[in-house]
């Protein structure tokens, strides 16, 4: 299969960033994916997390699909899981543009969207009308802007959800919405997690099936951060954490000019620094609690690497801006021939096999 984005990726560029993502949601939503030609998953890539079987462990992160339109477009590229969402529980526009911006120099990108996103019902309408998909569906849900409750919008998300995604992610991550990451901190985050789970048991009672509910971090914690969230995860039913959101941080080394931009740094300068995240997480959970890792992806050695320092599943975004939807395809055979290489029989046996204890 040729790989014709690096011939289509200068026209692309040359577009305003936020409408050549619009236009990339519209073909998936139209199934033009299915072009692309993925030509399917060796085995060693099948693995389980939380209770669901995944054909491979490369997931579409948060973001991409906010509005829950491209699932299908999105899984056809090869995904073995979509994330979709942050969903609000109301619509709301988010931040002014420009909001989106490429640092191609640094193979990163600076968001500060700040939620924009239709709303429940309409995200609500788009699952319900998912038949026969290849893989599992995440809802990440999260709160609105002007909420004076935000920990209610997580439970009215997962409610008004509940039966129609595979797992719910609960990000208390953005750095878009102010005083949203002070979920993170430990009275805060138990508080969240009781109600959120308690929503869970309610509808369990009520006959249907358990749900995993995931967190989603940032990757600016202090150790401190990350021995609570770890002890808090590991207390609680949660079943599991991804890690992580964008940084706010700007690591020394961006060239771009638009390095100052406000907003969450994603893209391969988030590759080591989430990986360091990633794996103290794994070693206060004590490889108890499954993780998903998420930064900077940009290779199967990146996946691998995630891996090693303890993640069951991997998630990508922002190098499919300068990488194109081959990707896909290309980070899950390099991994597939990594596992192979080092003598790993699954994903699974190599999770967390790069932590030294
Ligand atoms: C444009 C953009 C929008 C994003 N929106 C969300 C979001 O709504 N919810 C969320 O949990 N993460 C969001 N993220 C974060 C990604 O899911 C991911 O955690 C982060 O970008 C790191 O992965 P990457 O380097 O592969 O992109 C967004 C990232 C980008 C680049």
């Amino acid at each position: 299969m040729i790989d014709l984005f690096p011939l289509i990726r200068p026209v692309i560029h040359a577009l305003d960033p936020e409408t050549a993502h619009t236009l990339t949601i519209r073909f998936l939503a139209a199934g033009v994916s299915g072009r692309f030609g993925d030509t399917g998953d060796d085995p060693v890539l099948e693995t389980e997390a939380f209770g669901l079987r995944f054909k491979n462990p490369v997931g579409l992160a948060a973001g991409f699909d906010k509005n829950a339109e491209a699932i299908k477009g999105a899984l056809g590229i090869g995904f073995g899981f979509v994330e979709a969402g942050t969903v609000t529980p109301r619509p709301q526009p988010g931040n002014a543009r420009p909001r989106l911006f490429r640092l191609s120099e640094d193979r990163a990108v600076i968001n500060r969207f700040g939620f924009n996103n239709k709303g429940l019902d309409y995200f609500a309408a788009r699952l319900e009308g998912l038949k026969g998909l290849s893989g599992p569906v995440g809802a990440n849900v999260g709160a609105n802007k002007d909420s004076e409750d935000r920990t209610a919008d997580y439970v009215t998300g997962i409610e008004r959800l509940y039966g129609l995604s595979d797992y719910f992610t609960v990000n208390i991550s953005s750095p878009n919405t102010p005083g949203l990451r002070a979920l993170q901190s430990r009275a805060a985050l138990e508080d969240l997690i009781g109600r959120v789970l308690d929503a869970r048991a309610a509808k369990m009672k009520g006959g249907m099936k358990r749900i995993p509910i995931l967190v989603k971090i940032a990757p600016d914690l202090t150790a401190t951060d990350i021995e609570d969230i770890a002890a808090v995860a590991r207390a609680t039913d949660i079943d599991g954490l991804i890690v992580s959101n964008t940084t706010i941080t700007r690591p020394s080394a961006l060239t771009s000019r638009y390095r100052d931009e406000m907003g969450g740094l994603s893209g391969a300068p988030l590759m080591d620094p989430s990986t360091r995240v990633l794996e103290a997480v794994y070693k206060a959970t004590e490889g108890e609690v499954p993780l998903i890792g998420v930064g900077g992806i940009a290779s199967g050695a990146d996946a691998f690497a995630k891996i090693r320092a303890g993640a069951s599943l991997v998630q990508l975004y922002s190098m499919l801006v300068y990488e194109g939807p081959g990707l896909v395809t290309r980070v899950k055979q390099e991994l597939a021939a990594l596992l192979k290489a080092h003598g790993f029989a699954s994903v699974a046996d190599a999770v967390g096999t790069g932590v030294k204890k």
